[in-house]
């Protein structure tokens, strides 16, 4: 029996929209959904270790049933293997396999697997098509969405990319089930920022449905991802390559990519990174008199109450500020900041002083 999504966002992009179709427990359904791609093209099925143990085989069987040619490649996983030792594996595997320009990636994992995989289709070739599998409730909400591909240097988190549209992300709700309390909480942190740059009301329901919201409530997640789907579509919509709004889905994450950084990868997840970023953008906005300070503790209350770190630990604040000025993000030397003036409103600003970092960094 043919399963219908519960929920479709499209994303509205002139050349290359996509529908982001939400389902629960619906995986079966997957080549039904592909049937724009013809099955006389080759698949390439792109995982890391833990997701392709939990649900690889399954996917390969589904695609052959379908009649599909489909070859795997499985990462290590973890930020560390988001490199360009990695990719040029990655392109061995692909010309092993016989892949050519019709051919079609599919991610299947997080956002880690998604932003690799998404990264080889935009350049194997010049560029093949890719679908999005998102398997971590950040994946579901943020990464596979929007179309940001591309893999870190030593010097920086995604340093090398594109811009680069999936071909449909078929997100099921279902593997959420398995997924580890901090890898479910560390893609609340982005369903946070998405209330508060932007909805008012999902930050107010967050407020209010902790509880359900922690123990992985279905009706509830369907809606969280959904619209934050929606959201992510509207920006993305109309600032496909972040020339100006795009930047807003930045928040926290200038602060937090330099807190990734200096502890290697491994002192904080991206969403809890982010999360600590999240409350120093919203003290950057206390100091600026574009916040009220009340606003910004309501803020920093409800990502502790989700048991989200509200600190960057030992991390020096001179090292922080020197980390953030090598972030990409620096345009002419400044560094741009997305800053919460209200909840569910947010602006980006770009003449911080160093003095000024001190002082909150400080705080
Ligand atoms: N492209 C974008 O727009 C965008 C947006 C936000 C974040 N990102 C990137 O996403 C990356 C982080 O993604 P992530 O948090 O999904 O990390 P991840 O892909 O590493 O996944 C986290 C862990 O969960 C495991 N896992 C995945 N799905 C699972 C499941 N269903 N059940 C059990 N375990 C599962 C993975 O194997 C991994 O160990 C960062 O590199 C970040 O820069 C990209
Ligand atoms: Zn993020």
């Amino acid at each position: 029996m043919n399963k219908q999504p519960l929920r479709k966002v499209r994303v509205n992009l002139e050349e290359h929209g996509y529908d982001i179709l939400i389902g629960e427990k619906w995986l079966e359904q997957l080549a039904i959904y592909l049937n724009f791609i013809s099955n006389s093209s080759k698949l390439m099925l792109i995982s890391d270790r833990n997701v392709y143990a939990l649900a690889g085989e399954k996917v390969l069987h589904i695609l052959r049933e379908a009649g599909f040619q489909v070859h795997s490649a499985v990462l290590p996983g973890g930020e560390g293997c988001k490199n360009l030792t990695v990719m040029s594996w990655l392109y061995e595997q692909m010309l092993g396999f016989g892949l050519d320009r019709k051919s079609t990636v599919l991610a299947l994992g997080g956002g880690i697997v998604g932003d690799v995989a998404g990264f080889a289709a935009a350049t194997y070739m010049r560029g093949i098509g890719y679908i999005q599998i998102p398997t971590t409730l950040l994946a579901l909400v943020d990464s596979s969405v929007g179309g940001k591909t591309g893999v870190n240097l030593p010097q920086g988190k995604n340093l090398v990319g594109a811009f680069y549209q999936p071909g449909l992300v078929f997100a099921d709700l279902n593997f959420i089930n398995s997924l580890p309390e901090k890898e479910y909480l560390t893609g609340l942190a982005e369903v946070i920022k998405y209330g508060i740059i932007w909805d008012k009301e999902l930050f107010n329901y967050l407020e209010e449905n902790r509880n359900k919201v922690i123990s992985r409530d279905r009706s509830c997640l369907t809606g969280i991802v959904a619209r934050c789907c929606e959201i992510k579509a509207e920006i993305v919509g109309q600032d496909e390559k972040e020339s100006g709004l795009r930047a807003l889905l930045n928040l926290g994450h200038t602060f937090g990519h330099a807190f990734e950084a200096l502890t290697g990868y491994k002192g904080f997840t991206h969403g809890e990174a982010v999360a600590v970023g999240m409350i120093y953008a919203a003290r950057l906005a206390v100091v600026r008199g574009l916040i009220s300070r009340s606003q910004s503790d309501r803020i920093a209350s409800l990502i502790e109450n989700y048991g989200l770190p509200v600190s960057y630990g030992d991390l020096s604040a001179g090292d922080i500020i020197d980390s953030m000025y090598r972030d990409k993000k620096t345009v002419a030397g400044k560094i741009k900041f997305i800053v919460p003036t209200g909840i569910g409103v947010s602006e980006v600003v770009s003449d911080v002083a160093e003095e000024q970092l001190l002082q909150i960094l400080k705080l």
